[in-house]
């Protein structure tokens, strides 16, 4: 199937870097084999990330000159909190420089020591933050997650049963339910408001709220549009709204699904809490009407967050994730099916079941992609998780190859389809790696590896 037809075309480009494999051997010994290390201006497709890293649009941009960069109350705050509130219908709205802020500040006010959280899966700053709590993380992904092969349509969906189960065995330890769509660490699966819907009539048994972690809300709204059948016809801004219709708040890293280069948001509606988190805000961040963020910021992310829910752009962005999957099971490669949104993401423990868990076969991927390749791809698995004090329950081993939202061709995602089917058809002579320092729930940024001794 071809990747439909991009709604967009170029105006400004940037050149590729093209190294040998010598240069690349090298930059990855420089680099303690961890790939967050490398210099970006080496690497020739990055797809470490699909944060931060979008094209903005020639309005993003124009609006973003137009940004009033005033202290307090400027007019590209109020196009910034009217666009969230427009969305999220939620009344109560904090500008924040990007997710984790907004992640701290809500901790801040509602975690304490001892609780726990549930969630589908949540991601890894949003479990570091809750740590630094002294609290810790349960999660509760649907049953059909734990096979990356089955095509389930709505494997980001929380465990509903297992929800119960721990709310009733944990009574006033549990501060709030995090509902990430979607489902990032999980594989980029959607969440179905449906699924939203029972997880908040169970929470509300219990006096729990719910939050949304929103940072991909626009392409969860698309996934649900595209696989139930019942919401052909629907729009992403109507699906989007029914989800944070289930929610007391929503957290947003704006640097994904606002198509920004920087920012985020937190949103509540609860006045009291928001006193509370507004002073935090202030103090830490940023005053209530700019965060931590410009006027600039404030206007791309406003224009951003519209031309995320657009159809032809969505339809655009699950297209070329849909496009990579079926090249890589071409390859011989195995992923995560069905395809998601932001990112493909690579069973590395199906590529190279030689290697267990510890001798993390993620990574191992991810380097010898760049090795080959010299593309960047980002480890989802023991390597990233297995440093922090949560249980990290149905734990995969991945390799994520995320997509920057309007950067690359078709003919790019070709290449590195290529490039791992190359590993693939040799992934017996992959090497087991072992962190030689780094530590904690957040070493995957920082830890330094050697390839084992055989
Ligand atoms: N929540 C989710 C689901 C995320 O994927 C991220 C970031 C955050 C929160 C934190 O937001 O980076 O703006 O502070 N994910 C990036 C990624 C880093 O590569 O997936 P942030």
């Amino acid at each position: 199937m071809h990747v439909p037809f991009p709604p967009f075309k170029a105006k400004v480009v940037e050149p590729i870097p093209v190294t040998t494999r010598a240069q690349r051997e090298a930059l990855l010994v420089e680099a303690g084999y961890n790939l967050f290390r490398l210099p970006a201006d080496r690497v020739s497709i990055d797809l470490l990330t699909d944060s931060g890293t979008g094209a903005m649009s020639a309005v993003q941009w124009g609006r973003a000159v137009q940004g009033d960069e005033a202290y307090a109350c400027s007019p590209s705050w109020n196009r910034f909190r009217d666009t969230v509130r427009s969305i999220t219908g939620m009344d109560e709205v904090f500008p924040v420089h990007q997710g984790r802020a907004a992640e701290r500040i809500l901790f801040e006010a509602i975690v304490k020591a001892g609780d726990v959280v549930p969630s589908n899966t949540a991601f890894d700053t949003t479990r570091a933050n809750i740590e630094r709590r002294g609290a810790s993380v349960i999660d509760l992904p649907h049953p059909s997650a734990a096979d990356p092969r089955s095509d389930a349509p709505f494997k980001g969906d929380i465990d509903l049963g297992r929800l119960e189960q721990v709310l009733a065995a944990n009574r006033s330890r549990v501060p709030l339910v995090v509902l990430t769509v979607t489902n990032n660490a999980g594989g980029g699966q959607p969440l179905h408001p449906e699924n939203a819907k029972a997880a908040r009539a169970i929470c509300q048994r219990y006096g729990v709220p719910v939050y949304i972690d929103a940072a991909r809300f626009a392409e969860n709204a698309a996934l649900v549009i595209e696989r139930d059948p019942q919401l052909h016809d629907a729009q992403p801004r109507t699906v989007a709204r029914a989800i944070f219709d289930c929610a007391d708040g929503a957290l947003m890293s704006c640097k994904k699904d606002g198509i920004a280069h920087i920012g985020g948001f937190l949103a509540v509606r609860d006045q009291a809490l928001a006193a509370q988190l507004g002073e935090n805000l202030i103090a830490t961040e940023g005053f209530l009407t700019y965060g931590g963020l410009a006027g600039r910021d404030l206007e791309a992310i406003a224009a951003g967050l519209e031309e995320a829910l657009e159809p032809a752009y969505l339809a655009h962005r699950l297209g070329q994730s849909r496009h990579l999957h079926q090249r890589l099971t071409a390859a011989g490669v195995p992923v995560i099916g069905p395809p998601g949104g932001h990112a493909v993401f690579v069973d590395a423990a199906g590529l190279a079941p030689h290697l267990a868990p510890a001798q993390l076969p993620g990574q191992a991927v991810a380097v010898e992609l760049f090795r080959i390749a010299g593309v960047r791809a980002c480890e989802i698995g023991t390597l990233m998780f297995g440093g922090g004090a949560s249980a990290r329950e149905g734990g995969k081993e991945l390799v994520r190859l995320a997509l920057p939202r309007r950067v690359y061709e078709s003919a790019h995602l070709d290449y590195v389809a290529d490039a791992l089917g190359r590993i693939a058809k040799n992934a017996a002579a992959l090497p087991a790696y072992e962190i030689v320092e780094g530590a904690g729930p957040l070493r995957h940024f920082v830890a330094k590896l050697r390839p084992a001794a055989r």
